[in-house]
């Protein structure tokens, strides 16, 4: 069942659920080495599918109210990548994350949809925290967490991601919101 998180909106984009269509746009998101250098490395079709179908599709219903979000421009209804609020896999941690084609790197578009997504984690859903990880030179995406003002909290290791330890950024709600008011 679609809820309205599923069409969630900011000044310009807007999210939808995946489905299983969708195939063709997430390989091309995976398979770009730009777009996955800091994020795993670039995945094979199959391995896209197997996520598309278990991370994506399934984790719906499991989860009602997170997920991983087709991002588009609202203005021409282009795919411009995916927004993310999700647990870390294999843990109980909720992140926020985003994964954009380089084409639309440069005009706001991660920090935008991340910062609306917390408002919705944090003022809808009544999420206690949420948190985000990135690779250690990773400072573009460090950049966008901090702008919609997560705060970095040192270094953490996820199994699921790797032996590195990882940047780990994070918020409560209270100091969130107060910070950002409606
Ligand atoms: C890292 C990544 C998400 C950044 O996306 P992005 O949309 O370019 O990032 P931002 O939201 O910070 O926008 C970048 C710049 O756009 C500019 N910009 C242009 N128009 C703008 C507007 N209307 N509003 C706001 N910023 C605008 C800003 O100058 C901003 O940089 P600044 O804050 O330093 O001034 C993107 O490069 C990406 O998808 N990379 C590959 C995947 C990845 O690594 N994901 C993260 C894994 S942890």
């Amino acid at each position: 069942m679609r809820a309205p998180h599923d069409t969630l909106t900011s000044e310009r984009l807007v999210l939808r659920r995946y489905t299983a269509d969708d195939l063709d746009l997430l390989v091309r998101l995976h398979s770009d080495r730009r777009v996955m250098r800091f994020a795993g490395g670039v995945h094979e079709r199959s391995k896209t599918e197997a996520m598309l179908r278990e991370r994506i599709l399934a984790y719906y219903d499991q989860h009602p109210g997170l997920g991983i979000w087709l991002t588009s421009e609202r203005a021409t209804g282009a795919p411009v990548g995916m927004h993310l609020l999700n647990h870390i896999r294999d843990d109980t941690v909720i992140q926020v994350g985003y994964l954009l084609y380089p084409e639309y790197w440069g005009r706001g578009y991660a920090t935008e949809m991340a910062a609306r997504l917390l408002r919705y984690g944090f003022g809808e859903l009544g999420l206690p925290q949420i948190s985000a990880i990135t690779d250690l030179p990773h400072v573009d995406s460090q950049h966008v967490l901090l702008k919609i003002g997560l705060r970095r909290d040192g270094e953490r290791h996820f199994p699921a991601y790797g032996s590195d330890p990882l940047a780990f950024f994070t918020r409560d709600a209270a100091s969130w919101l107060a910070e950002h008011p409606a």
